[in-house]
């Protein structure tokens, strides 16, 4: 058996061989199947790349139909239960579990780097009070490059781990200020004594008190979360990396534009959504109701279930609904737990939803969770886009050391009109 495909064109009864590779042909291969010499040669049409790989990485491996995810061969389940993010972020970053010394020289590498040159206050303070923290980081990020022009050498490996470990740091800090900034309350600095998630909660929530100490359940929770949504390899934000990092602009730069994408209400704002759909609802007797109207199609949408690859349970919702309980534990637990537990409940059994595959999404229960913790949820996207950082330059150190790839640069069909001359406008 050959690993090939053959193709005839029927409009010109030529017959290709091309190969086969990895389940896939390059694309490329197609521009040999021409009508004549200058014809320019067949090309595919992917809006939204549905069935096109625009890489090869040995990052994270999904299978949908089965609900697998694991980052470098390790199911995210056991991570989740035994590695902490810092470690999570190196295994991303560098393809191995981090020995002890490799993991305390990371650790003291990221904590170190976790302040913020002052100036990084008057880039808040030109914002509005309201204004939404995505917008606050996105600017923030790409303002912290230019404090760092060495930034630009992209293809220093020493001063490319620099700003790995600047912008890893430096997450937590600018999404702290950017919340302390919405709530008016003055700044709270780094305390390079606490883990990296015990950082983030001193710096958000951190008041009168000489030190403050993080509870160990919630400073974990937060951990877990943000080694849940450190990388799901080439969604929307980590394509968007990629596609800014390969003009080979600074790292910051395409950081700021892989949290833009992250911001859009269909990749990192659904959990906002489930909150309000389940404050919406109000009450567990307004469950089945709630559920016919989904299923009629009058009433939207049941957020939080559904994924485009998962055709299965989400494992990341598995866990999520986990670290729910530990940490109503500690908080008290939340009222629309009760109707999230009957959603999940009717519709696990329901035909519409058996039928269709859809499941519980990472989204489903995480809002839930954040709310339980005091994050207002303009906040939520943020805290993805924390831990979302390694795995965006996981994939972006990949995409440099990539002989395969270029500056991406789409092709496309062509619907406008034929050239015509210029019409004065007095003739218009
Ligand atoms: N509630 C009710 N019906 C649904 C839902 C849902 N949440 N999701 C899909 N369906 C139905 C559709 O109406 C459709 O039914 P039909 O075949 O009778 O027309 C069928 O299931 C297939 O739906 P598609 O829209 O084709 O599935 P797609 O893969 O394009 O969508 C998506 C995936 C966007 C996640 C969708 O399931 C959805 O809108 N879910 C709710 C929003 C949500 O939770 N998003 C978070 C995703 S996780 C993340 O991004 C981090």
């Amino acid at each position: 058996m050959a690993d090939t495909l053959t193709i005839t064109d029927n409009r010109t009864g030529k017959t290709y061989e091309l190969p086969i590779a990895d389940g896939t042909i390059k694309a490329l291969d197609l521009r040999k199947i021409k009508l004549s010499d200058d014809d320019f040669g067949l090309m595919t049409y992917d809006p939204a790349f549905m069935n096109t790989a625009s890489c090869r990485s040995s990052i994270t491996f999904i299978d949908g139909d089965k609900g697998i995810l694991e980052y470098r061969g390790y199911p995210i389940e056991q991570l989740a239960e035994k590695s902490t993010y810092l470690e999570t972020a190196f295994l991303l970053l560098y393809g191995h579990l981090p020995s002890k010394d490799e993991l305390s020289a990371w650790q003291r590498d990221v904590t170190y780097h976790t302040i913020l040159n002052e100036k990084m206050k008057g880039v808040l303070d030109a914002f509005r009070y309201d204004a939404h923290p995505m917008g606050k980081l996105i600017a923030s990020v790409a303002t912290l490059g230019t404090f760092y022009p060495e930034a630009a050498n992209i293809f220093d490996a020493q001063c490319r781990e620099k700003q790995i470990r600047r912008l890893i740091a430096k997450m937590i800090t600018v999404a702290a200020f950017g919340y302390r900034h919405m709530v008016g309350m003055p700044y709270a600095y780094p305390d390079n004594d606490l883990s990296y998630p015990g950082n983030f909660l001193n710096m958000m929530y951190k008041t009168t008190e000489v030190k403050y100490t993080p509870n160990p359940v919630l400073e974990r929770a937060l951990d877990v979360l943000f080694i849940l949504h450190a990388d799901h390899e080439q969604n929307c934000s980590t394509n968007a990396m990629r596609a800014v990092g390969s003009s080979h602009v600074d790292p910051y730069s395409a950081v700021a534009a892989a949290c833009a994408a992250l911001y859009g209400p269909l990749h990192g704002g659904a959990n906002e959504a489930v909150l309000e759909m389940l404050r919406e609802i109000g009450s567990i007797n307004n469950v089945p109701g709630f559920i016919q109207k989904v299923k009629s199609g009058e009433g939207g949408r049941l957020m939080g279930f559904g994924h485009r690859v998962y055709k299965n349970y989400d494992p990341r919702a598995r866990i999520i609904k986990k670290v729910a309980y530990d940490v109503f534990e500690v908080t008290g637990k939340s009222p629309l737990l009760d109707i999230a537990l009957e959603l999940e409940r009717i519709a696990l059994e329901d035909d519409y939803f058996v039928k269709r595959k859809l499941y519980p999404n990472v989204d489903f229960y995480s809002g839930l969770i954040y709310e339980a913790m005091r994050f207002p949820s303009p906040m939520f996207t943020v805290l993805f886009a924390i831990g979302r950082t390694s795995g965006w330059l996981a994939q972006w150190v990949e995409m440099l050391n990539d002989p395969d790839q270029k500056i991406a640069r789409p092709r496309q069909i062509f619907t406008g009109p034929e050239r015509r001359d210029y019409v004065p406008i007095e003739q218009r």
